[in-house]
């Protein structure tokens, strides 16, 4: 019988690189499943995408909380009643304290719209469109205490096209990233990649392709 790895992916707004992981594990061979998503907005239209695809669904709204440390302790206690094997994050849009990322260390991942270690934090594609990078892209990486700076276990890049507005380049760099984090989170839940003292440690049964990588968002 096939074990799947057990993911928990936790939102806060439309979802779409959450739907892309779903989407993905509705194939057999799919290593994970998604047992369950927390969403730190009650009206996140993610959490109505969960639910129509019968995964549990839990709003925890941090508005609800005075202290960042209680609101977390809050997910952390429904996390571990799903007792997952990776933590996803899919568009979560608070920052996380220390005690939360040391609590699932090794076990939570994040994607975020730009190459790493360029364009940490907010808006990433105006930043690119005015730093003039001509190649720009998404980072799939563990999550540490320091914002946007774990080990990195995929990226996929896109061009910068001359007329690109940051609408236009956050919508490639969007679709490259429901390429990569299905892929990401396969490749961790197949034992491809893991985390070992804050490095991302490789066992690739073959090398990434990295053209393949590089082209097929663009498809
Ligand atoms: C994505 O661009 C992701 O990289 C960033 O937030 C956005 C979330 O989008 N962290 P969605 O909710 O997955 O559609």
């Amino acid at each position: 019988m096939v074990t799947y790895k057990k993911i928990a992916v936790m939102i806060s707004g439309r979802g779409s690189n959450m739907n892309a992981i779903m989407a993905a594990s509705m194939d057999p061979d799919y290593p994970a499943r998604i047992i369950g998503v927390v969403s730190n907005r009650p009206n996140a239209a993610g959490l109505e995408i969960a639910e129509k695809n019968g995964i549990a669904t839990k709003a925890i709204d941090h508005k609800t909380y005075d202290l960042r440390e209680e609101h977390e302790a809050a997910i952390t206690k429904v996390l571990e009643e799903m007792a997952p094997d990776l933590v996803v994050l899919a568009g979560y849009m608070r920052i996380l304290s220390s005690t939360f990322v040391n609590r699932w260390r090794g076990k939570l991942i994040n994607i975020h719209p730009s190459l790493l270690p360029s364009f940490r934090g907010l808006d990433t594609h105006e930043r690119a469109l005015i730093a003039g990078v001509k190649v720009h892209g998404c980072s799939v990486h563990y999550v540490t205490a320091e914002l946007d700076d774990g080990p990195i276990i995929a990226q996929a890049a896109v061009p910068v096209l001359p007329d690109d507005t940051a609408d236009t380049l956050q919508a490639r760099v969007l679709k490259a990233e429901h390429f990569l984090y299905p892929k990401a989170v396969a490749m961790i839940a197949s034992g491809e990649v893991r985390h070992s003292a804050d490095n991302a440690i490789f066992n690739l049964a073959e090398p990434i392709d990295n053209e393949a990588m590089l082209l097929s968002p663009m498809k």
